[in-house]
């Protein structure tokens, strides 16, 4: 079992709040940030006194353009009676994480031993609008050319089907690709704070609309509205506010064409690689040592791409993988269905992902670390994985087909 001994952690998250996601018609952005920071902070073991937040990172994307508020700031000074530096970062929906990384950064630079880091959005009033605004993430010429996300990543899926599927038309791999959707859905059974709590088979998957060819709407995640905040305080003052800290070990970013025509490839994210390889380098752990993560799926295939960019199976295997899991499951009662390749074993989106979670996109990096805290700390309830000596997790989240990707390792002492 790996240790935080040898490893110098960057930070420590003592605190954590989230609303629940969905359609949220009956609050504004600025009181769903508020609502989920209020249980960060409330949440924190040994009590923490907003005096004693210094600064505030906020993530999200679209708010100017959904709910036509901007300087963020002067909204959460008002809401959070609070008169401290705030920022916030816009990374579409990558925005939640690299709120985290620049907080990290805030930490390791010893500026600041007490922050909030929250991430928000709220999609659902613009339903109408909302698949144009998200190509603000996009390159100008794939929305001139009529893209949605939708559209980018179906050619995406279509590439990947055609060079790696089966030679049977890529049954199997459609079947894997669907199955990722059952895998998140199941899992979220037990999260009381998910858009969608109910399981679905491979078969509704595959009879489910067609939004692009060959994307259905359940390989999609959905549009929602949320927020989620973390208390994240530097490791010297950590057990002033709890005894169960959960420690970020490693925070990564890279970046890569915002277009995915001037890509190297159209079947792996270049950015998830690249953070992947340097915070399993810093931490000197491999694939074998993360026991859960929390993946970047706003389409099945993002999914099944992370196994692969990660190193956690061979480029084009990840379908494969998936697939055994399917197989096994058949029957099974398990609450979660770890994916296995040989000696690794790794529970992917314990908590239903952003395709059975939702998917506000600003909240989502935040989300994702959350739930390795929650699960980390043994607090996560119902959707407890179960599993023993459970002491790393990865949370993965990329912006737009992979402009971006942040990704931070988490560990309990
Ligand atoms: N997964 C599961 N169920 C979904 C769903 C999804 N992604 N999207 C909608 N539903 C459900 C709704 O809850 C609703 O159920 P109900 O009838 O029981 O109330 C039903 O399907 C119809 O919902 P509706 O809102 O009319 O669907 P829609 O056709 O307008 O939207 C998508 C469906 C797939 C097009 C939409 O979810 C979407 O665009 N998702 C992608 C968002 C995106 O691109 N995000 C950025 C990623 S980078």
């Amino acid at each position: 079992m790996k240790s935080t001994k040898k490893l110098k952690p960057i930070a420590a998250i003592v605190g954590a709040g989230r609303t629940k996601f969905g359609e949220l018609w009956y609050k504004n952005p600025e009181e769903l940030l508020t609502e989920a920071g209020i249980k960060a902070m409330e949440s924190v073991d040994y009590g923490l006194r907003r005096k004693d937040i210094q600064a505030c990172y906020f993530g999200s994307f679209l708010y100017q353009v959904t709910n036509k508020l901007a300087l963020l700031p002067g909204y959460m000074a008002r809401e959070l009676g609070m008169n401290i530096p705030m920022s916030n970062t816009e990374a579409a929906c990558g925005s939640g994480g690299s709120a985290l990384y620049n907080a990290c950064h805030g930490i390791r630079a010893g500026v600041y031993d007490v922050v909030l880091v929250g991430g928000f959005e709220k999609m659902t009033d613009r339903s109408e609008k909302i698949l144009d605004d998200l190509m603000f993430a996009g390159d100008s010429h794939e929305f001139d050319a009529g893209y949605t996300f939708a559209g980018l990543y179906a050619s995406m899926m279509a590439r990947y089907i055609h060079d790696y599927g089966d030679a049977d038309g890529g049954v199997k791999c459609r079947e894997a690709l669907a199955f990722v959707t059952c895998k998140n859905h199941h899992h979220a059974i037990g999260n009381k704070y998910a858009q969608f709590r109910r399981d679905f088979t491979v078969d509704d998957v595959l009879n489910s609309p067609l939004v692009a060819d060959p994307i259905r709407m359940l390989h999609c995640s959905p549009v929602s509205d949320g927020a989620v905040a973390l208390v994240v305080v530097s490791p010297e003052v950590a057990r002033k506010y709890t005894d169960t800290p959960i420690y970020v070990v490693g925070s990564q970013q890279a970046t890569d064409d915002v277009s995915i025509s001037s890509r190297e490839s159209l079947t792996g994210i270049k950015a998830t690689r690249l953070a992947t390889e340097q915070v399993l380098k810093r931490t000197n752990m491999t694939m074998r040592d993360i026991q859960i993560a929390e993946v970047h799926d706003c389409f099945t295939i993002e999914e099944t791409f992370f196994l692969e960019d990660s190193g956690f199976c061979k480029k084009g295997e990840g379908w494969k993988i998936i697939h055994d899991s399917y197989e096994s499951f058949k029957g099974s009662k398990s609450k979660h269905i770890p994916y296995v390749n040989g000696d690794k074993e790794m529970v992917v989106n314990p908590g239903g992902g952003l395709k059975a979670d939702g998917h506000p996109v600003g909240a989502t990096g935040v989300r994702q670390v959350y739930e390795c805290f929650k699960q980390l700390r043994t607090e996560a309830g119902e959707n407890q994985v179960d599993k023993e000596g459970l002491n790393v997790a990865l949370s993965h989240n990329i912006g737009g087909t992979g402009g971006i990707a942040t990704v931070h390792i988490l560990m309990k002492e």
